[in-house]
């Protein structure tokens, strides 16, 4: 079967820049160039959602340069997107300024009855913060199930979350999607962000189908 949502943490764009002898934002811009050829590959499989980790909360510790450098590439995106896909954002958008977020509201209102794959960017996001924020809202409301939490969390409406693919070599979720990535499959591979394509991603998907999924049972 093919998984319904994938989870992607594009990691080694820095590095991919480096090796070159170029400055680290291009590795940004290249990391993007390789993402639109996945969703094209997600959408032709019939992969319905895509969730791409491109700003967790641990970032906001880098240098000033490179966080403007990866907010400028998704701000250009979200301002030129005109494909089909519906895009959606989780995390906190604000905490980049009133500029970038209206890009985001204008981008995820644009394709909002789009038909296609759906894009959600995970952006100023941390899996930790998202499920303490989602425990007080679920508090606030009283007794609940993990089927009423859940409904807390910022992936509320998302399919399960099927597969979570992380390139660039290291071996950990770094807070992406820690309540969702439950009994996701795990895709790791030491191929920089940049160099991953299409048929990374169909052999991504082809370990995925020959698993056996027991959820525990
Ligand atoms: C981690 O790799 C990746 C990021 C911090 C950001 C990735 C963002 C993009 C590829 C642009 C996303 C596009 C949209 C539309 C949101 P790293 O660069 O820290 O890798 P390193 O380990 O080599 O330093």
């Amino acid at each position: 079967m093919i998984p319904r949502h994938i989870g992607i943490i594009m990691d080694g764009n820095g590095r991919w820049a480096e090796r070159r002898g170029l400055p680290r934002k291009e590795g940004y811009a290249a990391g993007l160039a390789a993402l639109r050829k996945v969703l094209g590959r997600a959408a032709e499989r019939g992969v319905e959602t895509v969730t791409v980790y491109a700003f967790s909360t641990e970032n906001f510790a880098r240098p000033e340069e490179e966080i403007r450098a990866i907010v400028k590439v998704a701000d250009a995106f979200d301002r030129s997107y005109d494909g089909d896909m519906r895009v959606s954002y989780m995390g906190d958008i604000y905490a980049f300024g009133d500029e970038f977020a209206e890009g985001v509201e204008s981008v995820e209102a644009r394709t909002a009855g789009n038909p296609g794959l759906r894009l959600n960017i995970a952006f100023g996001y941390g899996g930790r913060a998202d499920i303490v924020n989602a425990a007080k809202r679920a508090a606030d409301k009283g007794d609940f199930t993990e089927e009423d939490f859940a409904a807390n969390l910022s992936s509320a409406g998302l399919p399960p979350l099927d597969l979570v693919i992380r390139s660039g070599g290291e071996k950990r979720l770094s807070g992406f999607m820690l309540y969702e990535a439950a009994y996701a499959e795990l895709w790791f591979t030491d191929a920089l962000w940049p160099d991953f394509d299409g048929d990374a991603l169909d052999e991504a998907i082809a370990s995925f189908e020959g698993r056996e999924r027991k959820f525990g049972a």
